[in-house]
């Protein structure tokens, strides 16, 4: 029978210790608030001793999304850490307590400076402490993965008979590796649930040489119920475990680890896009599930074998996480199958004896442009007479635009145009492209939101690559556009131009 794995989202606590993301109490609310929109079990929102900004944003949590999801928060081994946090979450229908205490030679003699049997006296009198308030109460062996296991053990063994219904084994250094931390997993669950088995066995791994993901998982496969893990894998140093890789990796695969969350999956994306632009971390390209080439297929031979059957080269459906549909990037490299896909997609029909001077032209556009997006196949069929739409929609294309960049009034003019329709308008904005993009919106007149604009300077000569998403207001549902060109403005228009045209495809 499969078992629940419970998943313990930390972003707000270990994840906002990345320098530079600190949030302010709004921030972290809205986070807070996206993050239970994909239904984690709990979530750990500060450390509440350690200043009175953190201690009243997890108060602020606590009591807006509290009723929803079970809401923790960590502190030392101290009665005053554990004050602060019952008083930060106790309006929480379903909180708990996380204590965390070293438990390796180096944490034990070099920096809590104590013999070991006194680290178990206090973590256990901490334990029985925090019990006084909440029935739920986490203990966190810090540095477990470098610790001794009958050490361990011992400690683990008089933190549960002082009442910890959690039991957190944290590889803090990012030092374990799958087998051996598997094996360790295996070890403490035999014996845990002999000892209580009410009392949940939990991860927590640091991803210091990129195995924080397949620590957990080796954890889950050998006993661990519960996994601690931040979006994006961000957290100190190299990260946390990744929420989006470990809940896929169990849901495709949950034969093998024996296990099921309940992770509403299609939230994945929008939450991964949404705690990147508040925190001002961005995803690496190739992320996996989350990244911007994660569902995109650039090369020949795979976009061949995805048109004749996905699941050739696509393992999950974007849309199990809520990312945009599969992107097939046309290059130089991609086929005749690749072209006739995305000009269909476009609504274009290209007759038979027209296709060999037609492909000429994409390749020739291909070799200068390296990447050809929606907006060049438009404008390389101007000049294409034999070429028809056979939408009854036709797309936006961006005809003329100007702008004036001040430091008190940027402004800008589009002039777009839309089969035999021309709309001009006008739009000042908090900057240029806050001025181009209110231009683009009353233009196009579609019910979207921006959620993310990213422009990166390819190398000298190359131009800009211009990258947005937009967000259909009444059904969330995400829309990427993407366009290089020489200038900036340009590519920044096309990209929104892009998204805003797949919307109109989608309709279609
Ligand atoms: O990395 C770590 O050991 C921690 C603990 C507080 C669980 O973050
Ligand atoms: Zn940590």
């Amino acid at each position: 029978m499969k078992r629940k794995i419970y998943v313990f989202d930390t972003t707000l606590r270990d994840g906002e210790q990345v320098p530079g993301a600190k949030l302010n109490l709004e921030e972290k609310l809205d986070v807070a608030v996206q993050i239970a929109k994909m239904k984690v079990d709990m979530m750990e929102v500060g450390f509440p001793s350690s200043s009175q900004g953190d201690f009243e944003a997890v108060k602020a949590i606590s009591e807006k999304i509290g009723q929803e999801v079970c809401i923790a928060a960590l502190g030392r081994a101290v009665e005053a850490d554990i004050d602060a946090i019952y008083q930060s979450i106790r309006k929480a229908q379903d909180p708990l307590i996380h204590i965390v205490l070293g438990s390796s030679e180096l944490h034990v003699s070099k920096k809590l400076q104590k013999t070991p049997e006194q680290i178990i006296e206090i973590g256990a009198a901490s334990v029985k402490y925090a019990k006084q308030f909440l029935p739920k109460v986490q203990y966190s062996l810090e540095d477990a993965s470098r610790s001794d296991f009958e050490y361990m053990w011992k400690t683990i063994e008089a933190v549960v008979k002082a009442g910890a219904t959690i039991i957190n084994i944290p590889d803090t250094v990012g030092y374990a590796v799958p087998e051996q931390f598997g094996n360790l997993i295996y070890r403490i669950n035999d014996r845990l649930k002999n000892l209580d088995p009410n009392v949940i066995l939990s991860v927590h791994c640091h991803n210091d040489t990129g195995l924080a993901t397949a620590n957990t998982l080796a954890a889950v496969r050998n006993g661990a119920d519960k996994v601690e893990c931040t979006v994006n894998g961000i957290g100190e140093r190299a990260g946390n475990t990744s929420l989006e890789e470990v809940v896929m990796g169990i849901k495709l695969h949950e034969d093998y680890y024996g296990g099921y969350t309940t992770i509403d999956t299609a939230k994945i994306y929008e939450t991964s896009r949404m705690v990147s632009a508040t925190m001002g971390l961005d995803v690496q390209v190739n992320k996996a599930i989350t990244g911007e080439n994660a569902f995109a297929h650039s090369s020949g031979i795979h976009q061949d074998g995805l048109l004749k059957s996905k699941d050739v080269y696509e393992i999950m459906d974007p849309e199990t996480v809520g990312a945009p549909p599969m992107e097939l990037v046309l290059t130089a490299r991609s086929g005749k199958h690749a072209f006739l896909y995305v000009t269909k997609r476009l609504g274009f029909e290209i007759p038979e004896e027209h296709f060999p001077e037609v492909f000429e032209k994409f390749l020739q556009l291909a070799d200068r442009k390296k990447e050809v997006y929606d907006n060049d196949i438009l404008t390389l069929f101007k000049c294409c007479p034999n070429v028809k739409s056979v939408f009854d929609k036709e797309l936006w294309q961006l005809e003329e635009y100007q702008m004036t960049a001040t430091s008190t009034l940027p402004t800008a003019t589009v002039k777009l145009i839309r089969g035999e329709k021309q709309v001009v308008t006008s739009s000042s904005g908090s900057g240029v492209i806050d001025a181009l993009y209110s231009c683009i919106m009353e233009a196009v007149q579609e019910p979207v939101e921006l959620i993310e604009y990213r422009i990166n300077n390819l190398s000298r000569g190359k131009g800009s690559l211009g990258k947005v998403t937009v967000q259909i207001k009444h059904n969330d549902k995400l829309y990427q556009g993407k366009a290089i060109e020489q200038d900036v403005m340009e590519a920044s228009a096309l990209a929104f131009i892009n998204a805003v045209n797949k919307i109109i495809l989608d309709e279609e």
